[in-house]
């Protein structure tokens, strides 16, 4: 392993100010927002410094830099190969969804297509384009994986745009070859202009084929671009940069009318880190060896101790979707455990009405973090049951 466990917890309680610190008393447990509790890699480390001394700290006009090392970490990941020229940048992975669909959509009244359960802040995403999330849950007993009869169905009502996770976040389900060609078809065939957030591609689990949207896209003749970044797989949410990638001639167009000011207002610390990450691939795949393992360790925890709470095997990233809907906690099972078992997990219903009776857990922590989050979960299972029986 090159990298570290994570420091102890008193630590980084001490030193951390994020959400995942700051939001809930010491006392409570938190495997809910996704950041990790590693540290971040050293080559980035240094990067950023070295960026600092040169007091390199004012404003951006293009990806510069970015945007070969980009195309150079596609090309080598998933074959996927992109023109430098259709790179642009963005603040962040949110801020590039906005942009683009705000570019993409009428002026007013855009329907997008969201699948749930799905990323809570998409439905916010849709509202600040001024637009209106049309939903078509996963299908669960498909193995999450999309409803194509439902996205046709939305398609044909009129859908503007559809806002793609992939990696879905909270499952962790990487969209297979045959569903995302028919998605693609269905997309070139209504017109209906694509936006594919790929934040959690670079952290697939071996064995798992992560497919880039794109070139996808361009072979089926649909509309699309790809909104990514280092954020998730390296850690680097404070650092506010990511990249918009036309799949497309019509698309590579469209985003030459993105905002101007939007370079700007990307953090070049970010544009630098994001440079240094896409080549620290030894440090992701230790990462993601440890991500695999501590899912196991979950799933097997779980098993011996809170049998009834049912893990769905992710294929990327570092977020599992537990099933709580036979552990009688209810339909905001993360509420009752925050409450009663002093961890906190995301809230299921956030991530749209597919997630009642569901929780998401973080995975990016050391194993012990994992073993105790467990033993909170089933101890609250336990003395729920506990109670209905004596009630
Ligand atoms: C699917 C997805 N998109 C976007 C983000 C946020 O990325 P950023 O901080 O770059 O906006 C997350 C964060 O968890 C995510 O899971």
């Amino acid at each position: 392993m090159s990298f570290a466990p994570a420091r102890p917890l008193e630590q980084l309680y001490a030193t951390r100010s994020s959400i995942k610190w700051r939001r809930y008393p010491a006392d409570v447990l938190p495997v809910f927002v996704a950041e990790m509790d590693f540290d971040v890699e050293p080559a980035i480390l240094e990067r950023v410094a070295q960026t600092l001394q040169h007091s390199d700290t004012g404003y951006l006009d293009s990806a510069g830099p970015l945007a070969p090392a980009f195309a150079d970490f596609a090309r080598a990941s998933w074959g996927w190969d992109v023109d430098p020229a259709d790179i642009h940048l963005a603040t962040d992975v949110t801020v590039g969804v906005v942009e683009a669909l705000r570019l993409a959509l009428p002026a007013e009244g855009g329907r997008v297509v969201l699948t749930p359960p799905v990323y809570p802040p998409f439905f916010e995403m849709v509202e600040e384009a001024d637009a209106i999330a049309v939903t078509v849950p996963l299908l669960e007993d498909h193995d999450w994986s999309l409803d194509l009869a439902g996205i046709e169905a939305a398609f044909s009502a009129g859908a503007d745009a559809m806002l793609l996770c992939n990696p879905q976040n909270p499952t962790g389900r990487c969209h297979s070859s045959e569903t995302l060609q028919a998605l693609a078809a269905l997309a070139s065939r209504y017109g209906v202009f694509v936006v594919s957030d790929e934040v959690h591609a670079p952290l697939a689990h071996p064995g798992t084929r992560f497919l880039p949207f794109a070139p996808i896209a361009r072979e089926a003749g649909c509309r699309a671009v790809t909104v990514t970044s280092a954020s998730k797989a390296w850690n680097l949410a404070a650092l506010k940069c990511a990249v918009i990638v036309a799949a497309d001639e019509w698309s590579a167009s469209l985003l030459t009318a993105l905002p101007q000011e939007l370079a700007a207002r990307t953090s070049i610390l970010g544009l630098h880190a994001n440079v240094a990450a896409l080549s620290c691939v030894g440090w992701r795949d230790d990462l993601v060896g440890l991500l695999v393992e501590n899912y196991r360790l979950l799933e097997a925890e779980l098993a011996a101790h809170a049998p009834s709470v049912r893990p769905v095997r992710p294929d990327a990233g570092y977020l599992a979707w537990l099933d709580f809907r036979d552990a009688g906690l209810g339909d905001d099972p993360a509420a009752v455990l925050i409450e009663e078992g002093r961890v906190a997990l995301n809230s299921g219903l956030a991530f749209g009405e597919p997630g009642r009776g569901f929780a998401r857990i973080n995975l990016a922590c050391n194993p012990s973090t994992v073993i105790e989050a467990v033993r909170r979960i089933a101890a609250t299972v336990s003395a729920r049951s506990t109670a209905a029986l004596a009630g």
